[in-house]
């Protein structure tokens, strides 16, 4: 059975003080916790610290983008055999900051979750529609798309290997959740993909649900029987809130 998985997104935000109380309060709150994995994936240069902090502890963490590259003159990026070599266990790829932003097509994208995966990284592959697309009605055509991109490139037994995070671009940091419902028909709609070629996978393979989780919604969505956990911008950022999430994904998964 999958269990549940609650992941942090930090985005650009936090120092080395404030990333210290946050993890110090998140680490008694979050200690015991069964059935659910916990994740905090950090801004590149703060790796290092979080790996000292949390060391040894139930609380796993990553990056949040990571190089298709594996090395060479890519100035600036950051390859996922250095994510491994500060203990990171997953890199966020395809997040739609990222798609929106700085160019990632879903050929980069497909690229950068090989590159995870063949240095032992889990990827976490964000998949979601715009507002336009939605309302278009063109949710299911686009999330297909971003899943075959990875898909042609990795097959269904690399996409078994990560993680999926459903996260419709509207409800990002916006405080409009999707409702539970509609969350549930998009995972679903996006382990029917997974398993019209390959049932295992379509089994193994957790969907999170990310854009506006908080304390007070999480429960409901992770009750939905294809949502597995959740990806989770601005509520990460209090360790009340986010270990109030985890302790939701527990309570889901007995
Ligand atoms: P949010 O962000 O929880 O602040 O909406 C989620 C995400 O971007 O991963």
């Amino acid at each position: 059975m999958r269990g549940k998985l609650v992941a942090g997104n930090w985005k650009m935000n936090g120092g080395l003080a404030s990333n210290r109380a946050l993890l110090d309060a998140l680490l008694p709150a979050v200690a015991g916790l069964d059935g659910v994995g916990c994740v905090v994936c950090a801004p590149y240069p703060y790796l290092a610290q979080v790996q000292g902090l949390l060391q040894g502890s139930n609380l796993a963490w990553g990056a949040q983008d990571v190089c298709q590259f594996d090395n060479g003159a890519y100035t600036g990026e950051v390859s996922a055999a250095m994510l491994i070599d500060f203990g990171c266990r997953y890199a966020i790829v395809g997040h739609s900051e990222r798609r929106a932003l700085f160019g990632d097509t879903d050929d980069v994208v497909a690229a950068k979750y090989q590159a995870a995966c063949r240095a032992g990284l889990t990827p976490i592959l964000c998949l979601g529609e715009t507002l336009v697309e939605r309302e278009s009605g063109v949710t299911e055509a686009v999330v297909a798309r971003q899943l075959d991109a990875v898909v042609k490139v990795v097959g269904m037994t690399g996409l078994a290997k990560g993680v999926v995070a459903y996260e419709p671009v509207w409800a990002i940091g916006t405080g409009r959740t999707a409702t539970p419902e509609q969350a549930q028909a998009v995972h679903a709609f996006v382990r029917g993909c997974v398993a019209a070629s390959d049932r295992v996978a379509a089994g193994q393979v957790p969907i999170l649900y990310g854009g506006s989780v908080k304390a007070a919604n999480a429960e409901q969505l992770f009750a939905m029987p294809d949502v597995d956990g959740g990806l989770i911008g601005g509520a990460a950022l209090n360790a009340v809130e986010f270990s109030a999430i985890c302790r939701s994904a527990a309570e889901a998964a007995r």
